[in-house]
């Protein structure tokens, strides 16, 4: 036996995670009415939900109808400084070139959901390896590879849907997916989820749109309970669990390493149907008229 043949992987360290800039957005926002309002932020769905909420938010919306602002227009930038500088910049524009921003922003993140097949493992592989480099969001710390991904794709769509979010251009924006939760058959009405969008992309709204496509389609088909597993420090991703309203069950205390920490993991569920009676087995597939109805 080799000497590598007798332990487990080396743990990683801070050195081996790819370098990841501290988010920094520049957006615009509209009010309610029509108004539009910029600023910057290192969380653009934090920072909307402080100018509904009126807790944090900013003077401006505050007074022209907070709850119902919408994100108008969002730019990734460098770091804090570049988006500050673009924040200025952005703010002294006339208020038909903020117009022709948001215009084409609008265009360019109209997105359509659709099934995945496993010709778009390339595609997805990329997103997800993304976060393999970059984060912990997944405790995984080898990439996977697309015929990983491409057989990943085939057997989700033997029982749940692997959802697409894509951008007029063809771009991948996000995905989402369910694999079984447990493989014994007294488990087989209950799934875990999963929910990544591009890195480009949080924050603005593709990630709910997914997922609660998801979630619709996997009632259709009468599975009982979702489950997600959450990195603890994964803030982003734990306050869009509970947004989207799962519940927090359990912390799994110092169960990974990655990228020399230790982290915890949480578990979310949300039941899916009511009632406590015998189940119906789950049906495998719907049919394209029963997916449409729900990614429209
Ligand atoms: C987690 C993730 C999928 C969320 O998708 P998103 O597009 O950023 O989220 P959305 O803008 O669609 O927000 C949907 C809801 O979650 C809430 N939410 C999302 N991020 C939030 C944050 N950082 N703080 C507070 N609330 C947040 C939003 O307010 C919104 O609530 P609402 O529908 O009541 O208005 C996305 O951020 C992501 O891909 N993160 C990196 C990968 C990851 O962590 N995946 C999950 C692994 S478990």
């Amino acid at each position: 036996m080799t000497g590598t043949a007798m332990y487990g992987p080396a743990p990683s360290t801070a050195a081996d995670r790819a370098p990841t800039p501290a988010p920094a957005w520049v957006y615009l926002l509209r009010c309610a009415d029509g108004s539009l309002y910029g600023g910057w932020t290192n969380d653009l769905a934090r920072r909307l939900k402080a100018h509904r909420s009126g807790k944090g938010g900013a003077r401006y919306t505050k007074s022209h109808g907070r709850a119902s602002v919408q994100l108008a227009y969002a730019e990734k930038c460098a770091d804090k400084s570049a988006a500050l500088k673009r924040e200025a910049a952005i703010k002294k524009l006339p208020k038909a070139e903020k117009e022709a921003l948001a215009a084409k922003w609008r265009a360019d993140n109209a997105i359509t959901l659709r099934m995945a097949t496993p010709d778009d493992a390339a595609a997805v592989c990329a997103l997800y390896n993304w976060y393999v480099r970059h984060g912990v969001q997944t405790f995984q710390y080898t990439p996977s590879t697309v015929e990983d991904y491409r057989a990943n794709i085939e057997e989700v769509l033997q029982h749940a849907p692997f959802l697409l979010a894509e951008s007029a251009d063809g771009h991948l924006r996000g995905f989402a997916c369910a694999h079984l939760w447990h493989t014994r058959e007294a488990y087989a009405w209950d799934v875990e989820t999963t929910v990544y969008c591009a890195p480009d992309c949080i924050g603005q709204g593709v990630g709910g749109r997914l997922y609660r496509a998801l979630l619709a389609l996997l009632k259709k088909q009468g599975y009982y309970t979702a489950f997600a597993l959450v990195t603890g420090s994964n803030r982003q991703s734990n306050d869009f669990h509970r947004a989207l309203g799962f519940q927090k069950m359990a912390t799994e205390r110092r169960t990974g390493y990655k990228f020399g920490q230790w982290l915890d993991l949480d578990y979310w569920r949300l039941p899916l149907q009511d009632g406590e009676g015998e189940p119906q087995p789950v049906r495998k597939q719907l049919t394209a008229e029963e997916i449409a109805e729900v990614t429209g």
